[in-house]
């Protein structure tokens, strides 16, 4: 198999989400069939993720994306070893391209998929039962207005509570891409038009992340700013993702792709509502109103609905030579 070849895949697997838009994947061709893949510990979140969880399921959705990748080829991945740590890389997966595959029937929306962080239409009731049937043996999905109003309030507490770390703010601003002259804009990252910001929306959101959230909190404003419950309470429902308590995060990655993918192709947009997971108490409360029981882990939770008509932003990715190591 040509190099050429393998880049292909890396570039498709390069579609996966990933935390913060930080892109942890990187890639190594090795002799003629085989492919590494290591987390870029650069891209570390120092605050938000000290143990590498969400760099973890970011590996994880980027390795089933290469899975998807390959099928579409005709090609299987077949587990080799793990390769050694590099300095700034870990090693954490290693695989030969081999002839057997065949395409998976979700890797047909794998191009389509992207987060949706405007609002959705309003939904109908034909909308909340097809969110219904996105229920899965690791996907709850709640779609009565009123509990979804419930976890909206949750959803802004769980939020505010991690924005009002200094530390949290100063990285995820870090990461946000708000200007459009931003040299990293089409990079990597959240920027503006992703997070659907309009200009303004983009300068106050420098602004309350930035020097006058102590003010803005002082004076009980800065919590009604980054407010976005009321986004979540309009939408069709939440989908919630669970997974046995003890699995490795890397391995939840891959099914919480998978999960994405199916709300894609059941034509709804999504957005991640990490801090219901994240956050023990929301986590504790969603898994009671949806069901989830005790050995089970609240990974993620999305919110979904039906996009309105126009154009998604163009996605950042970072270019392949910042991936291929
Ligand atoms: C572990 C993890 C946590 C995430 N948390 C959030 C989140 O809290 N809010 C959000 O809007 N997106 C979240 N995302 C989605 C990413 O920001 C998104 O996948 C990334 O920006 C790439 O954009 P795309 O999904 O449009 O391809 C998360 C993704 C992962 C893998």
């Amino acid at each position: 198999m040509s190099a050429i070849d393998r880049i292909a895949l890396v570039a498709e697997a390069a579609l996966a989400p990933s935390v913060h838009n930080v892109q942890p994947a990187r890639w190594r061709l090795v002799g003629d069939d085989g492919i590494s893949l290591f987390e870029g510990l650069r891209s570390r979140l120092a605050t938000g993720d000290p143990r590498g969880n969400d760099a973890a399921i970011s590996l994880g959705a980027a390795a089933e994306g290469m899975r998807l990748a390959a099928g579409r080829r005709g090609l299987a991945l077949v587990p080799t070893a793990t390769p050694a740590d590099e300095p700034d890389l870990r090693g954490v997966a290693g695989w030969r391209l081999v002839d057997d595959g065949e395409p998976d029937p979700l890797v047909g929306v794998v191009e389509a998929r992207q987060s949706w962080r405007a609002a959705f239409a309003k939904p109908t009731a034909a909308d909340r039962r097809a969110a219904e049937a996105l229920v899965a043996d690791d996907a709850a999905v709640v779609t009565d207005p009123a509990i979804l109003k419930q976890l909206a309030g949750r959803y802004d507490a769980a939020s505010y509570r991690f924005m009002r770390d200094d530390a949290f703010r100063a990285e995820l601003r870090g990461w946000m891409r708000l200007d459009r002259r931003h040299p990293r804009w089409a990079v990597d990252g959240l920027n503006a038009d992703a997070m659907a910001m309009s200009g303004i929306e983009a300068r106050g959101a420098a602004l309350v992340l930035g020097p006058a959230f102590r003010l803005l909190a002082r004076i009980g404003l800065a919590r009604p700013l980054l407010a976005e419950g009321a986004k979540v309470a309009r939408g069709a429902g939440l989908v919630v993702f669970h997974r046995p308590r003890n699995e490795a995060p890397f391995d939840s990655g891959a099914r919480f792709y998978r999960l994405w993918l199916r709300i894609e192709a059941a034509g709804f947009g999504a957005a991640v509502l990490a801090a219901l997971a994240d956050d023990p108490g929301a986590a504790a409360e969603i898994a009671r109103a949806a069901g989830i029981g005790a050995d089970r882990r609240v990974v993620s939770a999305f919110r979904i609905g039906r996009r309105p008509p126009g154009e998604q932003p163009p996605r950042a990715r970072r270019p392949i030579e910042e991936v291929l190591v």
